[in-house]
């Protein structure tokens, strides 16, 4: 079997349509959603990330803000910046990017966002929401991860899910997405002693680990679903994720590449989350 490959450019593409609709409807009635993205310090892959969130920002047709801070900006400046974008009728989305200098403590900054302007979906407030199934806005990546199945027409229900990786930001918040949606969800992580014990049990499996082609062909069940989170380079220095793609897409049903996969979609889902902002902002 040779695996379908799920394209999240092609998904992306289809979101965005959507979106870009959905924000001219707003403009009409008066209203151009915004989104505002801080960037702390000089790290190159942050500045990739956010020179590619703006251009997407302003290609959906809504208002783009960045806010480049200095590495040696105090907590207390940075907390000003944020309290002026929970002010700001203008913007409906706040981004800090992350990872942050190690003087300024993460947790508190991601509480400073109001949680109406929580397009991340990261403050404890929203994170309680998603957990009970409330509506909120959820984490990018699994966001993007859960409409790459659904529109690929991939059940989950009744299936069994296995989260290798169990950060905040992707691995816990896929496995309650899955479940919501009906999984069987195992979590793996570091300390997971005998790995392919349980990822052979997958029908779906999400890696989330950050290990170039660390799932290979040993770790997959014939016919699984392969969803890859990972974006490394490889010994030769090409992008690769965290699965070993030419031996796995051999096996399963349907595999994301890198890149290309769930990269893009992760963008997308926060376009979708500025918009679903807005429109409430509207209401
Ligand atoms: N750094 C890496 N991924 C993310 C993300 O999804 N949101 C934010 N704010 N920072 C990140």
């Amino acid at each position: 079997m040779t695996a379908k490959v799920i394209s999240g450019v092609e998904i992306g593409k289809e979101i965005r349509e959507e979106i870009k609709s959905g924000v001219n409807k707003l403009i009409e009635s008066g209203c151009k959603p915004g989104l505002a993205v801080i960037l702390v310090g000089e790290d190159p892959a942050s500045q990739t990330y956010v020179k590619n969130k703006n251009k997407s920002t302003i290609e959906a047709g809504m208002k783009s803000e960045q806010i480049k801070l200095p590495a040696t900006i105090t907590e207390e400046e940075l907390l000003k910046h944020v309290d002026n974008l929970n002010n700001d009728d203008s913007i409906h989305g706040i981004l800090v990017q992350l990872p942050l200098p190690s003087h300024i403590d993460e947790d508190l900054v991601i509480k400073s966002i109001s949680p109406d302007k929580d397009v991340d979906g990261f403050h404890p407030q929203n994170v309680g929401k998603m957990m009970i199934g409330q509506e909120t806005f959820l984490p990018c990546t699994p966001h993007g991860i859960m409409e790459m199945l659904e529109r690929s027409g991939i059940e989950i229900a009744g299936k069994h899910a296995v989260v290798i990786g169990r950060s905040n930001i992707v691995g816990k918040p896929m496995g309650q997405l899955l479940l919501q949606k009906d999984a069987t969800v195992t979590y793996c992580h570091s300390k997971t002693k005998d790995l392919a014990s349980f990822t052979k049990q997958a029908d779906i499996l999400i890696a989330a680990i950050g290990k170039a082609k660390f799932v290979t062909k040993e770790h997959v069940k014939d016919g699984a679903v392969i969803i890859d989170v990972g974006m490394n380079r490889d010994e030769n220095g090409k992008l690769c994720g965290d699965v070993d793609y030419d031996s796995v897409k051999e096996i399963a049903s349907a595999i994301t590449p890198v890149p290309g996969g769930v990269g893009p979609m992760t963008i997308t889902m926060l376009l979708k989350n500025t918009l679903q902002s807005a429109e409430i902002a509207k209401r």
